[in-house]
């Protein structure tokens, strides 16, 4: 056997040259593997002992890409041909051995040799569009040329991961083969190509699918039109289907120099800096400082949910949909036939949609067990308590369960607000105690604010941070502040909206600011669509008085079909008459004449102070870093992820300017927008700011 790079090894078997990589976690095409296996190929072509070549990967999947940790950095270049012209240009036919996932730059390698063959469970796909990217390994010429353009168009401008039948079915793929003996398999199938004699095909060379595209130019256009939130603020898409169009109307080799120029566009783009950073971004926030990978975890075999209700019946749904039994409790019989009668409807609506079958439907629903009786919790093995908003209702639920559940259960929170540590006090285990902050709708949204109280033990935080991921979200680790991470950054933007608001914007002007920034919604859309009167108490003026004011006239969102905007009966919103003269008249009593405020402005106001809000957040130690924060605003809060998160956004600011601004408007405005003292210090010390942690910043601030 030889070794190449200790990377990559060289058998001979039957006849048949077996190239292995060896490259954990993914097998990524970092530089040592680029080069180990360009020499394993020189070496197999130069054995004349060996008919065809096999490459195939060790451990969990095949290469999962191109190293996206290279990109930016100053790891060597190669020299002499690329990898995938190595395999293209292979004298001996080369056959792919595809197990686990093949994405980007690996599935690029398999399209550049001369047949594919693909474990029952192995899955392809061209992602490089979640980083901003595009397929720039000549995914996006070849791929048409198996598919045509239709397909590729499909593919690699939503990244989608495709099982193999599927993509034996598109012509992806050559070969299914049983998950257990790929080696073997790839082997045989070489065996029969080198019998044959070959032939040789190298995706390059086919031109029957891109040749009736050329038939149907209009195809792009078409694509494009029918599509408009995938182009919406980015960027890739576009170059996407200039290059797919290069495969239809051009030789390959200028295909490959259209694709790789726009590939190195996008390389160096804002986005795809933003977007690759996110990546690691979501990866990291697996990552506690003081919960090393190896704590033990408690195993959760069983549910408990406390409350049908809004939240309650979404965060069932999340634990059943991974196979994981519930038992709901409810007050009254009632309110639980309603709650269990919702989440009916939700996999039934699902199934009507082809989503799932209607078995599963009531393999599903056969899953969870109501009970209007707290006793029939004392065998799970974790409870979530979804009640009504109230410490008194909280501590009586927590008594109880501190009773009722055996030692070991972890007992769960799901308060938007309320102090987690007062909560566990009403218990005799703090330390099993956490907060899980899910997010309405608690079934679809990704995001999860795992709550660290001051006694939370690691294994119940390693525990809970395992489950997040076995029940489908992207969670972040908290601490216990109001408002935790995302609704207290959130709650600055609307201190700095409704300032800006009282001097002269209008609602819809701060909304728009925000929305031509990137987000989904701006203040008051998402004021309007979560309801005016969260908080509000008739009679009881809150520092909002312009969304009292349409509280009083009953206008109180979405739900009542006005609320700052006017709703006709498809919800489509226009900024109302009404709301407008709430507004002059409150700036009247205080007595404001308006000014213009420019977009810049809006934006500026409405972001600097999230941003410092982030700083303070990481400043007092409620996030484990910097990057957290993002992770939170991307899943949780519609940030554009090719806008990195407030955060990142921030460096791209620059720590310096971003500091400037804020002191130039605490001058004018007040001490909302006192930079936070971690800022100064980031100034100071000249610190990024994107790879700060909470122990950066315990040290940054501590003189
Ligand atoms: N480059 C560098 N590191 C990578 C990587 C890559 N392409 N893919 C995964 N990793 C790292 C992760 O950061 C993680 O590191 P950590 O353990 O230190 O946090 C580790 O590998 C394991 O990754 P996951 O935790 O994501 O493991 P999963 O098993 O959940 O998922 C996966 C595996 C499906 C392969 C997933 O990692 C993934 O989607 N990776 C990215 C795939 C991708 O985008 N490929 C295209 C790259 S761009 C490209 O190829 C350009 C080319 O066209 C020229
Ligand atoms: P909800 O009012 O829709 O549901 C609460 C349910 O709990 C009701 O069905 C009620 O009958 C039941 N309940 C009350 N006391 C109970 C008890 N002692 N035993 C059993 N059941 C009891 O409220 P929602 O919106 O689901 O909120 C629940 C919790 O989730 C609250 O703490 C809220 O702050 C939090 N939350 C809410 C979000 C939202 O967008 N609605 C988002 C994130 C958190």
């Amino acid at each position: 056997m030889k070794d190449f790079n200790d990377v990559v090894t060289l058998e001979i078997e039957e006849g048949i040259a077996v190239v292995t990589l060896n490259s954990p976690p993914v097998n990524a095409l970092s530089h040592a593997v680029r080069t180990g296996l360009r020499d394993a190929f020189a070496a197999a072509n130069a054995d004349d002992t060996a008919e065809a070549i096999v490459l195939i990967c060790a451990g969990r999947t095949f290469i999962a890409g191109a190293d996206i940790s290279e990109f930016g950095s100053d790891a060597p270049k190669d020299t002499g041909a690329s990898i995938f012209s190595v395999l293209d240009d292979s004298p001996k036919p080369v056959i792919a051995a595809i197990h686990g996932t093949a994405l980007g730059g690996g599935l690029e390698v398999a399209l550049s040799a001369h047949y594919r063959v693909a474990t029952t469970s192995a899955k392809v796909g061209l992602p490089e569009v979640h980083l901003g990217l595009l397929p720039g390994g000549g995914g996006t010429q070849r791929l048409p040329r198996l598919t045509g353009a239709a397909t590729a168009l499909d593919l690699i401008t939503s990244g989608r991961h495709v099982p193999a039948a599927e993509a034996l079915a598109l012509g992806i793929v050559d070969e299914v083969v049983s998950d257990d003996d790929l080696r073997g398999s790839a082997v045989h199938f070489a065996r029969q190509i080198a019998d044959k004699g070959g032939p040789l095909t190298r995706v390059r060379d086919l031109d029957e699918k891109v040749a009736a595209d050329r038939d149907n130019p209009e195809l792009f256009d078409q694509f494009v039109e029918s599509h408009p939130k995938l182009f919406r603020g980015f960027i890739a898409p576009t170059e996407i289907v200039e290059c797919i169009r290069a495969a239809v109307t051009l030789p390959f080799d200028e295909g490959m120099a259209e694709e790789q120029a726009r590939f190195q566009t996008l390389l160096n783009s804002s986005e795809s800096a933003a977007q690759r950073y996110y990546f690691f971004a979501e990866r990291a926030a697996r990552k506690i400082a003081d919960v090393p990978a190896d704590t033990p975890r408690i195993p959760v075999n069983t549910v408990g949910i406390i409350g049908a209700g809004t939240m309650g019946g979404g965060i069932a749904m999340n634990f059943v949909n991974a196979g994981i039994p519930v038992t709901i409790v409810e007050q009254k019989q009632e309110a639980l036939d309603r709650g269990l009668a919702t989440i009916r409807k939700n996999y039934e609506r699902t199934a009507s949609k082809g989503r799932i079958t209607t078995a599963q439907v009531e393999e599903r629903m056969g899953l969870i067990t109501g009970s209007v009786s707290m006793d029939d919790l004392a065998t799970v093995d974790m409870v979530i308590e979804a009640v009504f908003e109230r410490m008194d209702v909280k501590k009586d639920v927590f008594t109880q369960l501190d009773r009722i559940c055996k030692p070991g259960a972890i007992l769960a929170t799901n308060t938007s607000a309320l102090n987690v540590d007062e909560i566990a006090s009403a218990t005799s285990r703090p330390e099993y105690v956490v907060g899980t902050h899910f997010f309405s709708p608690a079934n679809v949204m990704k995001l999860l604010e795992n709550v660290r109280g001051e006694k939370t033990s690691k294994e119940v935080i390693a525990t809970v941070m395992a489950l997040s991921r076995t029940i489908g979200k992207i969670a972040v680790l908290v601490g216990v502040c109001p408002g935790f991470v995302g609704n207290r950054i959130l709650f600055a933007r609307s201190r700095a909206s409704e300032q800006l608001v009282m001097e002269g914007a209008m609602p819809w002007d701060v909304d728009r600011a925000l929305t031509n920034f990137g987000l989904p919604m701006g203040t008051y859309q998402m004021s309007d669509l979560a309801g005016l009167d969260i908080g509000w108490v008739k009679g009881e003026p809150t520092a909002y008085p312009i969304k009292d004011a349409l509280c009083e006239l009953d206008r109180r969102g979405q739900k009542t079909g006005a609320g700052f905007y006017d709703y006709d009966e498809s919800r489509k919103a226009t900024p109302s008459p009404i709301t407008a003269q709430i507004v002059e008249d409150e700036r009247a009593k205080a007595g404001v004449t308006p000014r213009e405020i420019s977009e810049e402005e809006i934006l500026e106001r409405a972001l600097l102070p999230m941003i410092n809000e982030g700083f303070k957040i990481l400043q007092e130690g409620m996030a484990e870093r910097a990057s957290d924060i993002d992770v939170v605003y991307v899943n949780g809060y519609g940030w554009p992820v090719y806008r990195g998160g407030p955060m990142f956004y921030a460096e791209q600011l620059g720590a310096e300017a971003v500091l400037e601004k804020l002191r130039g408007y605490q001058e004018r405005l007040g001490e909302d927008f006192a930079p936070a003292a971690l800022l100064e210090a980031v100034v100071a010390k000249g610190q990024s700011i994107s790879t700060l942690t909470k122990a950066d910043a315990a040290s940054l601030t501590a003189d």
